[in-house]
C-alpha cells in the first residue's frame, strides 16, 4: 500500500491522461490513496502562459469524478510539491516521462517515478485540430 501524488492541467480530458491516472492508481496497491493536483487557471496562465478552454474547477470536478482518483487538489505554484508530499504522507511522486529528470530533487522525501507518455495524443494537439 502507499500514497500517490501526480500533477497535472488535464485540460480537455483525453484517453492519456486517462492512462497516467490509472497507472498512477495501481502503483498504490490495495488501499493506497491517489492524490491528483490539477493546475489553476492562474498558474496555467501566470507561471507556463498555457491558456486552458475547461476552466480549472470543471477540470478538478472531471478528474474528482473518476474511479481511480482518491483526492483532488489545487496545483498553484512550482515550489508546493514539497509542501504537499509532507501534508499528504506521500510515498510515491508520479509524473509522464516528459517531465523526466525535472523532480529527481524530491527523492529526499519520497520515490520518484515517471510513467511512459501515451504516444499519439495531447491537449495540445487536440486543441488545434479542434
Ligand atoms: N500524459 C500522458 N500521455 C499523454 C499526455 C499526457 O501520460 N499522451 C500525462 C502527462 O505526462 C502528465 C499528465 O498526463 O503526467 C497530465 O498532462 P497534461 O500536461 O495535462 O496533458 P498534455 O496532454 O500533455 O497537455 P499539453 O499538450 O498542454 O502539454
Amino acid at each position: 500500500m502507499a500514497s500517490v501524488i501526480t500533477y497535472g492541467t488535464f485540460d480537455v480530458f483525453h484517453v492519456g491522461h486517462l492512462r497516467l491516472l490509472e497507472r498512477a492508481k495501481a502503483l498504490c496497491g490495495g488501499d493506497g490513496l491517489l492524490t491528483v493536483a490539477v493546475s489553476s487557471d492562474r498558474f496555467n496562465w501566470e507561471e507556463k502562459r498555457k491558456k486552458c478552454v475547461i476552466s480549472d474547477l470543471q477540470r478538478m470536478e472531471i478528474v474528482r469524478a473518476l474511479r481511480c482518483v482518491d483526492r483532488v487538489i489545487v496545483e498553484d505554484s512550482w515550489a508546493q510539491k514539497r509542501e504537499d508530499i509532507k501534508r499528504y504522507d506521500i510515498d510515491i511522486f508520479v509524473m509522464g516521462d516528459d517531465w523526466e529528470g525535472k523532480f529527481d530533487d524530491l527523492s529526499d522525501l519520497c520515490k520518484v517515478v515517471y510513467l511512459p507518455r501515451t504516444p499519439g495524443v495531447s491537449s495540445t494537439e487536440i486543441k488545434q485540430r479542434i
